[in-house]
């Protein structure tokens, strides 16, 4: 009897792990791998049987030829496992299939390594043969999270009214800053298209062409350091529209992401928070704070305006309280003054409070004030440390929150997924070895209109209509009201020290754009890949990408980089120059 299930095909009835005391009788075909053979004497075989679905188990008689992973179609009738048998811990543990006819699909060299996740497996040799570590139960479990996540992703932009637009791989440069991939063209010698950081001035253009909502989930490509949250290659929810504000935008944004959350974790968190970039500098220091905890900064500038201790000398001085730090020993707090002095700091003053007051070797030079300041940071009690940075005023609030983040922070999937919205952020973050301001997101973000008379005056003062999307102190995504006036654009350029040629040759065919009728347009984007690392609770993207490049950006399955043939290189119309050319 055929037992009814969407799953079934030509060779098989139902998905191995399906198979429950509901089909007791029932004769059965299952497909799979060999996962386990164990055999009871001589004429009696059990087999583990495996597919995506989970694991069942085979009770077959006599002589069968078979050993792991190699590819089978086993037909047998459900029966109870006999009392004492039953396996609890697996879903199918209270049956098998007994009375089993095995058919041979395919065969299988013994496989490199256990395809157990309990079996801690080197990453080299699992990214040497992903397609069998593919088959392991937590890259199966990650990779259907992540479609799951871009089924909702794409419902929740649907339902919002926007429409996917594919836009091309082959591009020209964009301006997002990371050095990007290039692509030799054949036809047209000493040419190049370039493989895009992001869709960003395509989306742009389609806001001209009247698609005043489109998103896609974006290929993009950047030639940057890798790290644990950075490929060559990722994906991006992008998404632009037009006759929108920034509200707007992180409305569109918030409903895709809590949806994804919702599908992803079974919980749908109640909101995202918001602050401000410059709050977010003040309390955490750093524009990505994570909130799944305290230790937030506190200012004692005021309180050491005229100090005589020498090592707060400065124009601000931070502090932050860490519970239950006093029992650090000496090595650990030498460990964080190297820290914050390889961050920039010139040091790092500490203090232990204890009943007798606070211990550290600046104490003895503290007057009544600085002492009482110091002992209640942030509600300070006895057994805690009180950690203080002194400099200019970015410099205090960054090295202090890196500080908190290394004492502080969970693994970046662990715990409550704490969303916040960083708003405001500054329009130009300092300035290049050419006295060029550097932007901030990039050249065609839109001031924030109360800035707009500062940005030849005090450009670093200007703030931008940019803001981040930030998830357990994991950049999420970013995004921007645009510029779409050019007399705006050319103040901008002109800021960042790009000359006209230098705008027209690197983005006239989006400023030409402009001149015919630019809608105001808004957008953002976040990356995928950190989204489902984090709901997967993984510390690495490469968890949940099928195919991922190592750290040194190679790919150990297919050899890539690789080098190419004469003929290639002489159709592509390359040579290379000799070493050290
Ligand atoms: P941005 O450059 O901030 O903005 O990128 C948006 C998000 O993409 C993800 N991301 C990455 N993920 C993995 N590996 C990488 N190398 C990598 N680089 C970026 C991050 C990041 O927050 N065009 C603008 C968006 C806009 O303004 O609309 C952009 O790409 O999660």
């Amino acid at each position: 009897m055929m037992s009814s299930d969407c799953e079934a095909t030509s060779l098989r009835d139902l998905l191995c792990g399906s198979i429950n005391e509901s089909h007791v009788g029932e004769r059965l075909s299952v497909c799979g791998w060999v996962a386990k053979r164990r055999e009871h004497g001589e004429h009696l075989a059990f087999l583990d049987i495996r597919d995506r679905s989970g694991v069942v188990q085979a009770v077959v008689e006599g002589l069968v030829d078979v050993k792991s992973e190699y590819v089978v179609r086993v037909t047998g009738t459900v029966t109870p496992r006999p009392e004492g048998t039953v396996n609890v811990k697996l879903p199918t543990g209270a049956v098998e299939l007994s009375d089993c006819q095995v058919e041979v699909l395919s065969l299988a060299d013994a496989p490199p390594f256990q395809l157990d996740d309990r079996v801690d497996i080197d990453e080299q040799v699992r990214l040497r043969y992903r397609y069998l570590d593919l088959r392991r139960e937590a890259m199966q479990r990650n990779l259907r999270l992540r479609a799951v996540v871009n089924a909702a992703l794409r419902r929740a932009m649907d339902a919002q009214g926007f429409c996917e637009v594919e836009t091309p791989l082959l591009w020209a440069p964009t301006p997002e800053g990371a050095r990007e991939f290039v692509v030799p063209s054949r036809l047209r010698p000493s040419e190049f298209y370039v493989l895009p950081q992001s869709p960003q001035i395509a989306k742009q253009l389609l806001m001209v062409g009247g698609f005043d909502r489109y998103y896609q989930i974006a290929r993009c490509l950047r030639d940057e350091d890798l790290r644990a949250d950075r490929q060559f290659e990722f994906t991006q929810l992008d998404l632009e529209a037009s006759f929108v504000s920034q509200d707007d935008v992180l409305s569109f944004v918030s409903m895709a992401v809590l949806d994804a959350a919702e599908v992803a974790t079974g919980v749908r968190p109640g909101f995202i928070e918001r602050m401000t970039w410059a709050e977010a500098l003040d309390l955490y220091g750093t524009d990505k704070p994570d909130l799944r905890f305290g230790m937030v900064l506190h200012d004692l500038s005021d309180v050491f305006e005229s100090s005589e201790v020498k090592a707060f000398a400065a124009p601000t001085v931070k502090a932050m309280r860490v519970a239950r730090g006093a029992s650090f020993a000496r090595s650990k707090l030498d460990e964080l003054t190297e820290l914050a002095k390889s961050l920039g700091a010139k040091g790092l003053a500490w203090f232990r409070v204890t009943p007798e007051g606070l211990d550290s070797p600046l104490a003895k030079f503290l007057s009544t004030t600085e002492s009482a300041a110091i002992s209640s940071v942030d509600g300070a009690r006895v057994g805690d440390l009180v950690l203080v940075v002194a400099d200019e005023y970015a410099p205090a609030c960054r090295v202090l929150g890196a500080l908190r983040v290394s004492l502080g922070s969970p693994p970046v999937g662990e715990g409550p997924h704490h969303y916040v919205w960083v708003t405001e952020f500054p329009m130009f973050d300092g300035v290049d070895d050419d006295g060029n301001l550097q932007a901030a997101h990039h050249p065609f973000t839109m001031p924030h209109p109360e800035d707009l008379a500062l940005i030849e005056t005090e450009p670093l003062k200007v703030r931008s209509q940019a803001y981040d999307l930030v998830l357990n102190g994991w950049e999420l995504g970013s995004g921007s009201v645009r510029i779409h006036r050019a007399d705006i654009q050319s103040r901008i350029f002109r800021a960042l020290g790009i000359s006209d040629d230098e705008a027209q040759s690197r983005f006239g065919f989006l400023l030409g754009a402009f001149r015919f009728g630019a809608p105001p347009h808004a957008g953002f984007a976040f990356g995928i890949d950190r989204l489902v690392a984090i709901f997967a609770g993984e510390e690495n993207i490469r968890e949940v990408i099928a195919f991922p490049k190592t750290q040194s950006g190679a790919d150990l399955m297919t050899g890539a980089p690789k080098s190419i043939t004469e003929r290639q290189l002489r159709d592509l119309h390359l040579k290379f120059a000799p070493k050290g050319s």
